[in-house]
C-alpha cells in the first residue's frame, strides 16, 4: 500500500478517525465525529472498542471510525490503523486520510497500515481477488518521514512473504536468490556459499543436517559496512527450509507448518536490508545457513557425531533438534568477523511455545545489559519478548558418552533453556542474545497489525536494536 503525506483531506475522500470506548473522539477526531448524526451512532453497534471499525456519513463526506479501546497507546493506535485499512474495500475509498490523534503516533499509524494491509495471494486464483485500499493519506507528516518509518514494516512484510512461500518453491538456493535480489540497490554485500564452499569451510554440522536432502545447502553471508562505522553487530538466523524432523521424523500434524522453520533466517536477512535502507551508522554481518532437514538415504542417523567449524563435537541423538546444529556453525562463522554483539534468531523449540504461548518470543542473553537492550528494542517496536535464563546447571544433561556434547537432554522439561545452553557453547565469551521465535513466527488470526500466517517477527526488534546499538557507546 502506498502511504502519502497530505496536509488536508482530498475533498470528499473518506477520513479515518480514532474513537475511544464510549464513542469519545480521540484528540484530532472531534470535528469528524461531531459531523456524524448522533442517532446513527446510537443505533449502530459501534462503541469505540478495540477491533471495531464502522463507516458513517459525516457532513459532506464519509467517516471511518476505528476503535482505540480504553487507552490511547502506541499499541492501540498501531492496531486501530491495521484494522481500519482492512475494513475499507470500496473502489471509491481508494484514498483515505488518517488523522493522527496524539503526538508521536505517526510511527504507530504508518506501521499499523503497512503491516495490517499485508496480503499473500500468489497462490490464489484471481476470482476472489479482494478489492483493498491501496492509498492512504497521512495527515500532519512529511513524505520523507513517512517513508523512513515504513522501512521496518516493509521489511517485516518481505520476511512474511519468504516464510509464506511453500517449501516446494523455496529451496535453499531459491531463498539465497531472493535475498540477493532484495539486497540489490542497497549497500548490503551478499555472498552465497555453495555446498563446495561449505565443505571447504568445514561446516560439519550444517553438512550433517543437509545430508538427507537432495537440495544442496547454502550459507548466505550479508555484510553492511557504512563508512566510519565503529560498532559491529553480528547476526545469525536459522534457515531450515523444511523441517521434516529427519530420521527422527515428525508426526504429520507437527510437520504441517514446518515451511516456516526458516523464519529466523528470513527475519535476519530482511532486517539487514532495512538497516541499510535506513543508513544506520553501524557495521552488520549476518550469517544464515539454509538447508532442508530431510530423510534421504544419506541422512544423518541418531548416534552420528558431527564436527562444527569450532567448538564441541556433537552427538546427534535426535535429528529433529537440527536448528541448534546449523546455528553452532553459524555462530562459529560470525564470530570470526569479530562483532561486538551477536544476536541469533530461530524457530528453535516447541518448548518455547509451551513456556510462553504462541504470542511471546523467548529471549536469552549473556548478561542483563544485553537482555535489556533486546527487550527495550522489542517493546519500542511493539513485538513481545520475555526473558528466560541460560541456566548453566543444565549443561550436565547435555554430556555425551562419546562426543563433547549431545543435541538433546532426554528430558521433556525446560527444552528451550537446554537449547540455549547448547548454543552458549558456540556463542563465545562476548555479548550474545538468542531469540527463540517458535511461537510468534506464525500468527493464528488477523487482527490489528497482525495478519494470519507468517508474522515477520523480530525484524522490527532487530532494526530498533541496531539503531540503539549504533547510537550508544
Ligand atoms: N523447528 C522445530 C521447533 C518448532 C516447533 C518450531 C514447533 C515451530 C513450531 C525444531 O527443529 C524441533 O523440532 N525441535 C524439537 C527439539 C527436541 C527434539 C529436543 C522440539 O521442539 O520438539
Ligand atoms: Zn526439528
Ligand atoms: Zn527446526
Amino acid at each position: 500500500m502506498e502511504l502519502v503525506a497530505a496536509v488536508e483531506a482530498t475533498p470528499g475522500a473518506p477520513v479515518i478517525a480514532g474513537v475511544m470506548t464510549g464513542n469519545e473522539p480521540a484528540p484530532g477526531s472531534e470535528e469528524v465525529v461531531g459531523a456524524i448524526d448522533e442517532s446513527l451512532l446510537e443505533i449502530s453497534r459501534f462503541e469505540g472498542k478495540t477491533g471495531q471499525v464502522a463507516t458513517f456519513p459525516a457532513g459532506e463526506g464519509v467517516a471511518v471510525l476505528v476503535g482505540l479501546g480504553d487507552e490511547i497507546t502506541f499499541e492501540s493506535i498501531r492496531a486501530a490503523s491495521g484494522n481500519s485499512v482492512r475494513a475499507v474495500r470500496s473502489e471509491l475509498a481508494r484514498s483515505l486520510l488518517a488523522l493522527i490523534p496524539v503526538d508521536g503516533a505517526l510511527r504507530a499509524v504508518v506501521e499499523g497500515a503497512t503491516l495490517g494491509s499485508y496480503q499473500f495471494r500468489s497462490y490464489k486464483t484471481g476470482d476472489d481477488e479482494e478489492v483493498r485500499l491501496d492509498r492512504l493519506e497521512v495527515a500532519g507528516a512529511g513524505q520523507e518521514e513517512i517513508d523512513r518509518i515504513a522501512v521496518g514494516a516493509e521489511a517485516t512484510n518481505l520476511a512474511r512473504d519468504w516464510v509464506n512461500i511453500p517449501a516446494i518453491d523455496l529451496s535453499p538456493t531459491d531463498i539465497a536468490d531472493a535475498i540477493t535480489s532484495a539486497a540489490e540497490e542497497t549497500a548490503v554485500d551478499v555472498e552465497v556459499w555453495d555446498k563446495a564452499r561449505i565443505e571447504e569451510e568445514k561446516l560439519g554440522a550444517i553438512l550433517g543436517v543437509a545430508a538427507g536432502s537432495s537440495r544442496p545447502p547454502v550459507v548466505v553471508v550479508l555484510s553492511y559496512q557504512p563508512e566510519g562505522s565503529t560498532k559491529h553487530l553480528g547476526l545469525v538466523g536459522k534457515g531450515i527450509t523444511f523441517d521434516s524432523g529427519g530420521l527422527s521424523l515428525k508426526s504429520s500434524t507437527f510437520m504441517e507448518e514446518m515451511k516456516s522453520d526458516m523464519a529466523g533466517g528470513a527475519a535476519v536477512a530482511a532486517s539487514v536490508i532495512a538497516i541499510a535502507r535506513l543508513g544506520l551508522p553501524l557495521r552488520v554481518t549476518a550469517v544464515i545457513p539454509f538447508t532442508d532437514n530431510a530423510v534421504g538415504g544419506n541422512a544423518t542417523r541418531p548416534g552420528d557425531v558431527l564436527r562444527p567449524v569450532s567448538g564441541p563435537t556433537i552427538e546427534v541423538l535426535n535429528t529433529d533438534a537440527e536448528g541448534r546444529l546449523i546455528l553452532a556453525d553459524g555462530l562459529g562463522v560470525v564470530r570470526r568477523f569479530g562483532p561486538d554483539l551477536i544476536v541469533d534468531v530461530a524457530t528453535l523449540t516447541g518448548a518455547a511455545k509451551v513456556a510462553l504461548g504462541e504470542r511471546i518470543g523467548a529471549v536469552f542473553a549473556s548478561s542483563p545489559d544485553v537482555a535489556e537492550l533486546v527487550l527495550r528494542a522489542a517493546s519500542r517496536s511493539g513485538e513481545v519478548f520475555w526473558e528466560l535464563p541460560i541456566f548453566k546447571e543444565y549443561r550436565k544433561a547435555l554430556d555425551s558418552n562419546i562426543a563433547d556434547i549431545k543435541n538433546i537432554t532426554g528430558s521433556r522439561y525446560g527444552g528451550a533453556i537446554a537449547a540455549a545452553v547448547f548454543l552458549s557453547e558456540y556463542a563465545g565469551e562476548g555479548p550474545w542474545a538468542h531469540l527463540d521465535i517458535a511461537g510468534p513466527a506464525l500468527w493464528r488470526e488477523t487482527a490489528g497489525e497482525h495478519v494470519k500466517g507468517a508474522s515477520g517477527v523480530s525484524v522490527r526488534t532487530l532494526v530498533e536494536l541496531a539503531s540503539e546499538f549504533a547510537e550508544n557507546d
